[in-house]
């Protein structure tokens, strides 16, 4: 694959998913070779379909639990550098059902790649966490430090990736990116964790009243996926001319928020359709407002959201028009 030869291959846990595939698309296109891994637990074929005959990629059907994993993988593609670990349970109703397995995935496997990644000379492991790690904090924007062992995590979702991005931080190849509410092509609007985005969009599409749960002036923090993937790509080194940023963990999100009407109208107004709005009781457990602080991940690395929300929406209207 002429150039890419040589660039450090990476390995995409959850490569099947929403962003994991975003991910690989844009590693390829930059020549980095990707070693894929994903059990198709929530995620799906489709979205590596097209990327099954690019001569980088390989794909593995595995689960992210299995021990030895990464060594098997190392041992296949000796060229293994980069690990980007996005495989998780991503159901915060799942995880309340499913605790102990949540923490098994979430965290737990988490560890033992990262074991695996120092013990294999892997020079990156960046780890997909989550604002729910920040649980009902009131405090706003919600700055890195603000999370903590005596944070109220929610469900175990939360408390899991909590753990993990700790683990992560904590050693000289980590860091975690806690992602606020991504948004994009390929989300799945069917799916229980999936974003409001993808499930206003399809209703509207489908002449549907959008469904808003409580008062809808809870707000929150909404990016854009390929703003979140060159965050990935920053905080593993593979941004030219910038360098790794040092071991941490970083926000990602867009430092705004908007409340879920109006939210709502703007999906409106990019796909043409008359308000048409049906409220339904708030959820119990639902947070109140969500926004990031992005100062850490730009002071190290100049990092800053490009899409906008009404780009970004429009970019999702058109994907779901044409291939959702
Ligand atoms: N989408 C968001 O708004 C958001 C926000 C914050 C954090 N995250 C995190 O980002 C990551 C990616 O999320 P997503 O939205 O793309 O979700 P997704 O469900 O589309 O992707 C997750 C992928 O992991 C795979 N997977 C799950 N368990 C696995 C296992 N044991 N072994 C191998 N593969 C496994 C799934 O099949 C799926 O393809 C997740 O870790 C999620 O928690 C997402």
């Amino acid at each position: 694959m002429g150039s890419g030869t040589h660039r450090p291959a990476c390995l995409v846990t959850g490569v099947a998913g929403f962003v994991g595939s975003h991910l690989a698309e844009r590693l390829l296109a930059l020549d980095y070779p990707v070693v894929g891994v994903d059990n198709f637990c929530s995620g799906f074929e489709k979205n590596i379909k097209h990327l099954k005959n690019h001569p980088g990629f390989c794909f593995h059907e595995r689960s992210v639990t299995e021990k030895g994993l990464l060594e098997d993988l190392t041992r296949l593609q000796p060229g293994l550098r980069i690990c980007f670990h996005l495989a998780a349970i991503v159901s915060v109703p799942y995880s309340v059902e499913h605790p102990e397995e949540t923490m098994e995935v979430n965290y737990h496997a988490t560890v033992r790649l990262l074991e695996e990644a120092g013990s294999n000379g892997l020079a990156a492991f960046v780890f997909a966490g989550s604002a729910a790690e920040y649980g009902d904090d009131p405090r706003l924007p919600l700055s890195e430090e603000f999370a903590s062992h005596a944070t109220h995590h929610l469900s175990p979702y939360g408390r899991a990736k909590f753990l993990a991005s700790k683990a992560v931080a904590a050693t000289p190849i980590g860091a975690s990116l806690r992602c606020f509410n991504i948004f994009g092509p390929r989300q799945d609007p069917g799916s229980p964790y999936s974003g409001v985005i993808s499930k206003f969009i399809d209703m509207a599409l489908n002449g549907q009243p959008l469904t808003i749960f409580g008062d809808g002036l809870q707000t929150r923090d909404f990016i854009y996926v390929a703003d979140i993937v060159e965050a990935y790509l920053l905080v593993a080194g593979l941004v030219p001319g910038k360098g790794r940023p040092p071991s941490g963990v970083y926000n990602v999100g867009t430092g705004r928020s908007i409340s879920v009407l109006d939210l709502a109208e703007a999906v409106l107004e990019v796909t043409h359709r008359p308000k048409a709005l049906n409220f339904l009781p708030e959820r119990p457990g639902d947070i109140r407002h969500s926004v990031a602080s992005i100062a850490a991940l730009n002071h190290v690395g100049d990092w800053i959201p490009r899409v906008s929300l009404h780009e970004g929406l429009e970019r999702t209207v058109k994907w779901m028009r044409e291939d959702g």
